[in-house]
């Protein structure tokens, strides 16, 4: 009797916090706890310079103050500590835990009617939701930009040889352009093309890379991963949680990969590593994949290992070398043409 108590009550501080989350997803893209940060204010003025409607502010406000995101002083409110964090521009922001919880909520909505009649949409599902879809890109982008930083970048020596006159990288499925950005602060030599399908990454991704000086190196363009049509051969070909959406038809875009590489380029995929047994989904930081691959099911994809994209890589006649990353759950495989 006392474990099922004990479930229970670990169940309603899960669902808690969940509750938490989802409060804190309201705040963040409708711009209020950004605006809480610059300044106390009432609910009124709160609404007012974030261009929303009073009453909803009013009633957000009582639910943050009480689940302890803001603190009210008189009239007025001000961020706790736990609100301070949930600002985008924090430095240590919890924006991608927010934004993912909430993204989560809505993919298990869709996949539990999915799985009645083996329906799956595509990439479509990801977007159907229009208060997430602009925070998709800046999610990933703080999630993966500082292990890329910190531990990515350093590891792979083949970054720092492509800064040459004239080298292109090519980032295919760019999302909101963040990888080509952080290449091109390294890589001061460095020029890139970014492809994606979706027009709002794209509309993000040229309007960041304008904003961080990047504009006459970097450029986006709205296309299909299989229509590419490049000027000229890239040295390298980046493919960042990109590849596993169009795995299944590796056949034909490996070659496609193979002659749009100069000599002495690389292919650069970055992957979750979805592991050989399934007794591993429960390592340390396995599970969220687990979920996710459910994700992707819907989205006509599935994770993969990283010794599958190299074997993809030799048949090719590419030379690949893997890499593993935050316990082996990330993995890079960078295959070299060294013909
Ligand atoms: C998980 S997101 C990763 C985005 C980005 N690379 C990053 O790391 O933040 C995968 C991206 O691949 C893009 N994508 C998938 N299939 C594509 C295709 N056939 N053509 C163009 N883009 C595609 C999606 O639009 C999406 O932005």
């Amino acid at each position: 009797m006392k474990e099922i108590s004990e479930m229970k009550d670990k169940i309603r501080a899960q669902v808690q916090g969940a509750t938490t989350l989802n409060i804190s997803f309201i705040g963040i893209v409708n711009g209020l706890f950004e605006h809480l940060g610059k300044e106390p204010s009432t609910s009124r003025e709160l609404a007012t310079k974030t261009g929303m409607d009073p009453d909803y502010v009013e009633r957000w406000c009582d639910a943050a103050y009480a689940f302890g995101l803001i603190d009210a002083e008189t009239h007025q409110f001000t961020l706790s500590p736990l609100g301070e964090i949930m600002r985008p521009s924090h430095p240590q922001t919890s924006m991608p835990q927010v934004v993912q919880a909430v993204l989560g909520a809505h993919m298990s909505e869709r996949i539990a009617g999915l799985m009645r009649t083996g329906e799956r949409p595509g990439e479509i599902i990801l977007g159907e939701r229009e208060t997430i879809l602009p925070w998709f890109g800046p999610m990933l982008e703080a999630t993966f930009g500082p292990i890329f930083e910190n531990q990515i970048f350093p590891a792979i020596p083949f970054f720092t040889e492509i800064n040459r006159d004239d080298a292109l990288a090519i980032d295919l499925g760019c999302g909101n352009g963040w990888y080509l950005r952080a290449l091109a602060r390294h890589i001061p030599k460095l020029n890139g093309l970014g492809v994606d399908g979706f027009r709002e990454n794209i509309q993000q991704a040229t309007r960041r890379a304008g904003e961080e000086g990047f504009g006459d190196r970097l450029r986006f363009i709205q296309g299909d991963i299989f229509s590419l049509d490049l000027e000229k051969k890239a040295d390298m070909i980046a493919m960042n949680r990109a590849l596993h959406h169009v795995w299944s038809d590796k056949e034909i875009l490996f070659p496609m990969f193979r002659s749009c590489l100069a000599p002495g380029g690389a292919l650069v995929f970055w992957e979750p590593s979805w592991p050989q047994k399934r007794e591993d989904l429960k390592a340390d930081g396995k599970p969220p994949l687990a979920f996710q691959n459910l994700g992707e099911h819907a989205q006509g994809n599935r994770l993969l290992n990283p010794d599958e994209i190299a074997e993809e890589c030799r048949k090719i006649g590419l030379t690949p070398t893997v890499s593993l990353f935050l316990n082996g759950n990330e993995a890079v495989v960078v295959a070299r043409n060294l013909s």
